[in-house]
């Protein structure tokens, strides 16, 4: 199997220096700490109202780090301009609710309007990989193709969050996004929710190439520090990609 990349999300590092309105902890020196314990990107969310990381963050972030920056965003004129202004090397348009704790559920892409679509073109024609979070549907993954994205993240908060007995029906369903995102020229991604216990079934799905992790390390990281979290992951990634 190909090697699975894991993209560290540290919005959250940003949500505790937001806590008390200082500079600590810097989302920057957390992205230097995980790429140097072996994660193989950043991943930020900018949201609409800034409750976790700025614009600032993302602009120190594009400038003091090589590894690929995913900028997540909802698709808005605003966001598509920054993303445009800083080229980002990945994109991953997600829906945005502002009274939403986290992002709850993929993009409807059959309900999308028109915006989306140049919001596509106008990331492809920037040089971005673009890609478009989505549940494990196969008309929702066709109409990601059609809109000429280069990837799809699959939704695994359902997966993540579900008791264990519930947790191979679900897994069967995204292994099957997966299987019809290939097929369609996608590239597959996945995330939302995944912490140890959870990584392996995603990592096993063979058409899976990306992982982002967020919430689940940056907490993990309150016990052992977070290089430790990450090469942790790494680690399980490692072994249920070996079979
Ligand atoms: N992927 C997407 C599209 C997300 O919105 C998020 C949360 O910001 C994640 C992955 C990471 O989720 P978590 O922080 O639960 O690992």
């Amino acid at each position: 199997m190909s090697p699975l990349k894991l993209s560290i999300n540290i919005d959250h590092v940003a949500t505790l220096r937001n806590a008390r309105g200082g500079t600590h902890p810097d989302p920057l020196a957390a992205a230097q700490a995980v790429l140097e314990a072996g994660a193989d990107g950043i991943t930020v969310h900018l949201r609409e109202d800034r409750r976790h990381i700025r614009d600032h963050d993302v602009e120190r972030l594009r400038a003091a780090i090589a590894a690929p920056l995913n900028l997540e965003m909802a698709a808005t004129e605003e966001m598509v301009a920054i993303a445009e202004r800083l080229k980002p090397a990945d994109c991953c348009i997600v829906p945005e609710k502002r009274a939403e704790l986290t992002t709850e559920g993929g993009l409807d892409l059959l309900r999308a309007g028109p915006f989306l679509a140049s919001a596509i073109k106008r990331l492809n024609a920037a040089g971005i990989r673009s890609s478009i979070f989505v549940e494990a549907d196969k008309a929702q993954i066709e109409a990601a193709a059609a809109l000429g994205a280069h990837a799809i993240e699959l939704h695994t908060g359902a997966y993540a969050d579900a008791a264990p007995e519930d947790r191979p029906a679900l897994l069967a369903r995204l292994a099957e996004g997966a299987r019809i995102a290939a097929a369609s020229g996608l590239a597959c991604h996945a995330g939302h929710g995944l912490s140890f216990e959870t990584i392996g079934g995603i990592a096993r799905i063979p058409e899976v190439s990306e992982v982002s992790i967020g919430h689940f390390l940056v907490g993990q990281a309150v016990f052992t520090g977070l290089p430790e979290a990450v090469r942790r992951m790494k680690g399980l990634i490692a072994e249920a990609r070996a079979g």
